[in-house]
């Protein structure tokens, strides 16, 4: 972030104190701060009581193998029985558990009840399958029900899931069933989006012609459209609505491998983010029913994220679900078929409590308020924000047209890795300011450290790190412990490395202010520089590419790629870039498309040879380009400058 938008933030001293009304019924008060601070991990043994044990834990954390935690050592627990059976044996079966609302308008309601059967029917089908605990299951699906319930159905049977965001390409997926060398994946025929029909199944057909490990591909019929069929395909209404709805939940242990989620590092391999089951059920349940204030018998809650993100994973499945909760999902997307649809859905539902990311707050500003004006939106008593910085202006905006001046806005700061929110507000209790996640959430233990990690002082500003280990964090990366200990704890001795530069201001509140790695943040996802520039080097027209975020109004960062060609093109630029473009978009997926691709003759290098991607992102952003004293040769940037004036930029 520029040293321009560091003293804005800093110049930010609205405040807005808990409402008493709101506070007064609030689930958690300060109590809950200082209980944690008196014995945080036997405040985390009582959040844990919220779940159901088959047998308990003899130990609460075993960190004697630092970095690799245990969480409730010796706990046994299933984490879809969790998450839907028991609420349906203490009486709540009837109680919605999904309104399903597609992108058309038609809405389906289905209760805890229906989901206990789906689940069952769905993991009785996996079994059938030949799918056995600690199996890896991929999942490629749109957001429809049937996505829910193949994650809990692989939770209840013990086989890991690997959900890989339906938006990924084939070569994505492929690389991600490999990785984790998955044995089933399950996808659809197709998915709609923007009021079309999009085949799905061609993207897994191309994938697992190069992943021997998988036997079946199981395939949700949702379009109806043409598909190609081979003899490991079994249709979804085949095998899992054939099956029995009743199935045992055999209890696993506590460390037992729930998911791994894929993310962007800083290298060109996505890492296999694993997470286990006792301590990440824990901290998604606690988080979920504390910072939204969750109330189980009232509430409609509606998280926009899709299952393809940890968002997903942790606020749509499991923590909302092990808390009995009445929820929206939505296949659509905001503008279809009209620029208010988000808002028709709450007044239609009377959702309570909404958690979105800024990016698509930023995006209705720039609508306008008209079309939340014309929605009734005073159902709604909460607002949640996620997946990057939200600037002072979306904060009060959001505050202003979507929640009434009323609704408390928890800004919540963690990640893939975190498993469940770290950094956020209390409703109730917290005093928020707009653009700022706040303080560590009681029983979690994080700090600002300068470059020696050392604390900064209250004004000061660096890089966030987690001092304690916490119970949903990650347990690793798939295959890869030396990765997992080198990403994140070799910076500073015992400290987790978050990879995000914050400042603390004078009351002690935590302002994140991005990546200081090289992973970009698009629209609240995780890209990284490496990622793109692997896809544009293997397009035989490139020679060499280097990649920057640069900012951007409404998608928060907006990629930039630099190319340096091979020989002569043979196509005219703008045609080639246009090619590029797409080229990156099947490498990866639409969201990696850069925003612009400048052709030039030269990338500025250090004499080691690293690309100096700060002076990239002054051109990106129009800005002077800044000290250039180690450049191996300082005459580059010139050079670059020149060339841009005449080489083809695209939009
Ligand atoms: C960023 C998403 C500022 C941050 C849950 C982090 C945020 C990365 C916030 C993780 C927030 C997430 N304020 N920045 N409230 N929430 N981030 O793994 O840079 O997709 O490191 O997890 O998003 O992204 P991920």
């Amino acid at each position: 972030m520029s040293d321009d938008a560091l003293s804005n933030l800093l110049q930010e001293n609205r405040s807005f104190p808990p409402d008493a009304a709101f506070a007064k019924r609030a689930n958690v008060t300060a109590e809950a701060y200082a209980d944690a601070d008196a014995d945080r991990l036997g405040f985390w043994a009582v959040q844990a009581q919220r779940l159901a044990w088959d047998s308990p834990w003899h130990q609460i954390l075993d960190w004697s193998n630092a970095p690799f935690a245990k969480w409730f050592v010796g706990g046994r627990l299933n984490v879809a029985y969790n998450c839907v059976d028991r609420h349906v044996e203490s009486g709540h079966g009837e109680q919605t558990a999904l309104v399903f609302e597609s992108e058309s308008g038609d809405s389906r309601d289905i209760t805890y009840r229906e989901l206990q059967e789906m689940v069952s029917q769905a993991a009785n089908a996996l079994q059938g399958l030949g799918v056995e605990a600690g199996d890896r299951v991929a999942i490629y699906l749109p957001m429809i029900p049937e996505a829910i319930v193949a994650m809990l159905a692989c939770a209840r049977i013990g086989a890991p899931h690997s959900v890989v965001f339906a938006g990924f390409s084939a070569e994505a997926l492929r690389s991600r069933i490999d990785d984790a060398q998955a044995k089933v994946v399950i996808t659809a025929d197709g998915q709609f989006r923007r009021g079309s029909a999009m085949p799905l199944k061609p993207a897994v057909d191309e994938a697992v012609a190069h992943t021997p490990s998988v036997d079946h591909v199981l395939v949700v019929r949702r379009t109806g459209g043409e598909v190609e069929w081979t003899g490991r395909d079994v249709w979804w209404h085949e095998v899992v609505e054939a099956a029995s709805p009743e199935h045992h939940p055999q209890a696993f242990d506590a460390e037992h491998p729930l998911f791994i989620l894929y993310t962007s590092g800083t290298t060109g391999k996505p890492k296999g983010i694993l997470h286990t089951s006792g301590g990440y059920l824990t901290q998604a349940a606690w988080t979920h029913w504390a910072v939204f204030d969750l109330k189980p018998d009232e509430d409609v809650y509606w998280c926009t994220a899709d299952i393809g993100w940890v968002t997903g994973h942790s606020y749509i499945v499991y923590g909302p679900l092990a808390n009995r909760v009445t929820q929206v999902i939505y296949e659509g997307t905001p503008d279809t078929p009209h620029k208010g649809r988000w808002w028709e859905i709450v007044q239609k539902h009377r959702v309570t409590i909404l958690y979105t990311a800024p990016t698509a707050i930023r995006t209705f500003m720039k609508w306008g308020e008209h079309i939340p004006d014309d929605f009734d939106l005073s159902s709604l008593r909460l607002l949640g924000s996620v997946g990057e910085p939200i600037n002072p202006e979306a904060w009060m905006w959001y505050r202003r047209v979507i929640g009434g001046e009323t609704c408390p806005i928890v800004d919540t700061w963690w990640q893939t890795e975190t498993g469940a929110m770290m950094i956020a507000p209390l409703p109730g209790v917290t005093a928020c300011k707009p653009g700022s996640a706040m303080r560590p959430l009681p029983g979690i233990g994080a700090e600002v450290v300068d470059d020696n990690g050392a604390p900064v002082d209250p004004g000061g500003g660096g890089y966030l790190v987690l001092d304690e280990p916490w119970p949903s964090m990650l347990r690793g990366i798939w295959g890869d412990d030396e990765r997992y200990v080198q990403t994140y704890w070799s910076r500073w001795p015992g400290e987790y490395f978050a990879g995000d530069g914050a400042k603390l201001d004078d009351q002690g509140a935590i302002w994140l202010l991005g990546r200081v790695d090289d992973v970009m943040n698009v629209s609240g996802h995780r890209i990284s520089t490496t990622e793109v520039e692997s896809a544009l080097v293997s397009h035989p027209a490139v020679a060499e590419a280097a990649v920057v975020g640069a900012t951007d109004a409404t998608t928060g960062q907006g990629i930039v790629a630099f190319v340096i060609l091979r020989g002569t093109p043979q196509k005219d630029g703008a045609e080639l870039v246009a090619e590029l473009r797409d080229h990156v978009a099947h490498e990866i997926g639409p969201i990696a498309k850069p925003r612009q691709i400048l052709v030039v003759t030269e990338l500025p290098k250090t004499r080691s040879g690293k690309i100096m991607r700060r002076l990239l992102r002054d051109i990106a952003e129009n800005r002077e380009v800044g000290d250039v004293t180690t450049l191996a040769d300082p005459t580059v940037m010139g050079l670059i400058s020149d060339g841009l004036s005449s080489s083809a930029a695209d939009d």
